[in-house]
């Protein structure tokens, strides 16, 4: 169903954000996945896919990395990132600048370690760090057990901004807006 952009900017903001809370707990949803930039060491912007883990009830967004993936040493480099969503069947796109905080061995690294299976602990034990050149001969293995949380990382997103696109057949919407506080002040901006 295409956003009802009668509803108030406030209504709106809040209806995403409640599909994207959706999205984190079912894997078919468009919104699980999501597009992070982030600039590399040389300046140049860097995206990758990942999945959203929670929306949090701050609206900050969680998403879970290995600690030694080059995106930790980008965000610690520059903290401000932007994260993109797309939902194809609905055509809405969201658009989010935020503030990026790392979380590494701490009390919300150790809750969400342990609601995770073996399957999704086995992401963040592998014995090479993710981009490693690998060697010319094959090793049995790349997965050890005994890391265990070791690099296991979270990277918490602030959202700055907001900003949404409906395409429709009746004509194309957008909104804008800031948080502040927590608080989210929307606009309509032409498409
Ligand atoms: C569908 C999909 C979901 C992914 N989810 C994650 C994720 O949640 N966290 C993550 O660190 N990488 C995820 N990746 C891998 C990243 O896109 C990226 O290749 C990897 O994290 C290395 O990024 P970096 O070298 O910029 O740090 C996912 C890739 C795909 C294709």
């Amino acid at each position: 169903m295409e956003i009802d952009f009668n509803n108030s900017t406030g209504d709106i903001q809040e209806a995403l954000y409640k599909d994207l809370e959706r999205a984190t707990a079912d894997g078919k949803h468009p919104f699980r996945f999501c597009y992070l930039a982030t600039t590399n060491i040389d300046q140049f912007p860097a995206q990758r896919t990942v999945v959203l883990r929670r929306v949090l009830p701050s609206g900050k967004l969680l998403i879970f990395t290995d600690y030694r993936s080059p995106k930790i040493q980008e965000i610690k480099q520059q903290n401000q990132v932007a994260i993109l969503f797309y939902h194809p069947r609905r055509q809405v796109q969201i658009r989010f600048q935020a503030i990026a905080k790392i979380h590494h061995q701490d009390s919300l690294c150790l809750t969400e370690w342990n609601k995770l299976g073996d399957h999704g602990k086995n992401d963040y034990q592998t014995t090479l760090p993710p981009g490693t050149d690998l060697p010319d001969y094959e090793m049995d293995d790349y997965h050890n057990s005994e890391f265990g949380s070791d690099f296991f990382s979270i990277i918490s997103l602030t959202p700055v901004n907001m900003e949404v696109l409906q395409l429709s057949r009746m004509g194309h919407e957008r909104m804008a807006g800031a948080f502040e506080n927590g608080e989210w002040t929307g606009r309509r901006v032409m498409p």
